[in-house]
């Protein structure tokens, strides 16, 4: 039995807020009485997943922050005194650079949801949209993050990206230098890097995550069946396969919660270099400008990408093989931002889509894999044919979807959600 009193102040409390900000509004809007579809399965749990990672980089990186000098001279020695002498600083460390992996982890799981479940159909193209923002931002986010603990791989890995620019005709140099502020990667780089690390970035991010959950909450959550569920309403107004998102998908997700945490502590107490697929093993000697180390890699999450930039060997349209590359990574990325309008087919969902669709997506995924795994190795001719093929399904992947899509024969969905 509560305290009478107590109910009726704290019901007194709430009244004065809600007279000023709309505290009760939002709660039901967003959780209460935000139904959610009733047949969320396993690949539901990575969107609060994300938001977890997320909470997690944001504070471990603050902590790192108060240790951390931002200075060509000082930053390596302090990522040392960060590891050694900082009361828990190995374990911030360690978890914001899991916290790093396990994001690209989580966001590639939840992105595939996406394509699996047309969850980027109509009328959810802005979610799609500002998602795949969100991804542009945390590949920047990551790639100057990593900048910062200024070992081999940090100074190397920046040179080869931003050399990047540099292969963009007429402008490239010019552009490279203006991203350096100097006329070679330096302790200048760094500041600025850590500035849009540690603040631009970050405040994007979390801007583009409202922006994403708004959209979300404008137009309400697909599910596995890619079922409309506003389109079978109760005598209330509420959808037949809707539950309140609180409290039943805040208690289904504690359960992603806990699993997640379970395996990341393993990681971060057990493996946090993941054999220098987390932090390369190069990194761990400070940056050397006059030695390059034998073979750069990017951290894994980029290497499919890089791969692709590798498989362009040849020039064409008389474009250099360089720069050419530059163009198909770029595009490799451009490209998952128009897949709202280029999925044709009349069902959302894979469990209702042909032969096509279905073969299309295991394709994609394999390839995706194989360059991830290609572009973490150094290349050899064999290694660059397959990789050539591996780009081709990529990219035929979203080119022939218009045609497969619109021509394979579909299943009819159910009227109501199933499961
Ligand atoms: C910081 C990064 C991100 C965060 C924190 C985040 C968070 C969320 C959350 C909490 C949800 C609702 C729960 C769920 O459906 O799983 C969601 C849904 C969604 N997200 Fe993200 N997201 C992020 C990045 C992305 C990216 C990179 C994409 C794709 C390019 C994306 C596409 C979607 C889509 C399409 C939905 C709706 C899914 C559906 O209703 O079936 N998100 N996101």
């Amino acid at each position: 039995m509560g305290n009478p009193n107590r109910a009726k102040a704290e019901k007194g409390l709430m009244r004065w807020i809600d007279d000023r900000f709309p505290a009760t509004q939002m709660w039901e809007d967003h959780l209460s009485k935000y139904y959610a579809p009733k047949n969320f399965n396993f690949w539901y749990f990575f969107g609060s997943l994300a938001l977890l990672v997320l909470v997690n980089q944001i504070i471990t990186g603050i902590w790192l922050t108060m240790s951390y000098n931002p200075s060509a001279e000082g930053a390596f020695a302090s990522m040392e005194y960060i590891m050694r002498d900082v009361e828990y600083g190995w374990l911030l460390r360690y978890m914001h650079t899991t916290g790093a992996s396990a994001f690209f982890v989580v966001i590639y799981l939840h992105m595939l949801r996406g394509m699996m479940y047309g969850s980027y159909q109509k009328p959810r193209e802005l979610i799609w949209i500002f998602g795949m923002c969100l991804y542009l931002a945390l590949m920047a986010e990551a790639f100057m993050g990593y900048m910062l603990p200024w070992g081999q791989m940090s100074y190397w890995g920046a040179q080869v990206i931003i050399s990047l620019f540099a292969a963009i005709p007429l402008i490239g140099p010019d552009l490279a230098q203006w991203v350096r502020g100097d006329y070679l990667i330096s302790g200048i780089t760094l500041n600025r890097f850590f500035a849009l690390h540690v603040v631009a970035l970050p405040i994007v991010i979390l801007g583009l995550v409202v922006l994403h959950i708004i959209a979300l909450h404008e137009v309400g959550s697909n599910n596995p069946d890619g079922v409309e569920i506003k389109d079978n309403l109760d005598e209330n107004g509420v959808p037949k396969d809707g539950i309140p998102f609180h409290p039943y998908y805040t208690v289904k997700d504690l359960v992603g919660v806990a699993v997640f945490l379970f395996v990341f502590a393993i990681v971060v107490f057990y493996f946090p270099e993941m054999g220098g697929f987390f932090i390369e093993h190069p990194n761990f000697i400070p940056a050397d400008p006059l030695t390059t180390p034998d073979h750069i890699a990017p951290v894994w999450y980029f290497t499919p990408f890089y791969a692709i930039l590798r498989a362009i060997t040849f020039s064409l349209f008389g474009l250099e093989a360089e720069f050419l590359g530059v163009v198909f990574m770029g595009a490799a990325i451009a490209i998952l931002f128009v897949l709202p309008w280029l999925d044709r087919s009349p069902v959302r969902s894979i469990r209702y889509k042909g032969w096509m669709s279905k073969l299309a997506l295991i394709l994609f995924c394999i390839s995706f894999v194989v360059l991830g795994v290609l572009g973490a190795l150094p290349s050899t001719p064999i290694r660059t044919v397959v990789a050539q093929i591996c780009t081709a399904i990529y990219f035929l992947y979203f080119i022939l979807m218009p045609f497969y899509t619109r021509i394979e024969k579909c299943k009819t969905p159910p009227e109501r959600v199933t499961g």
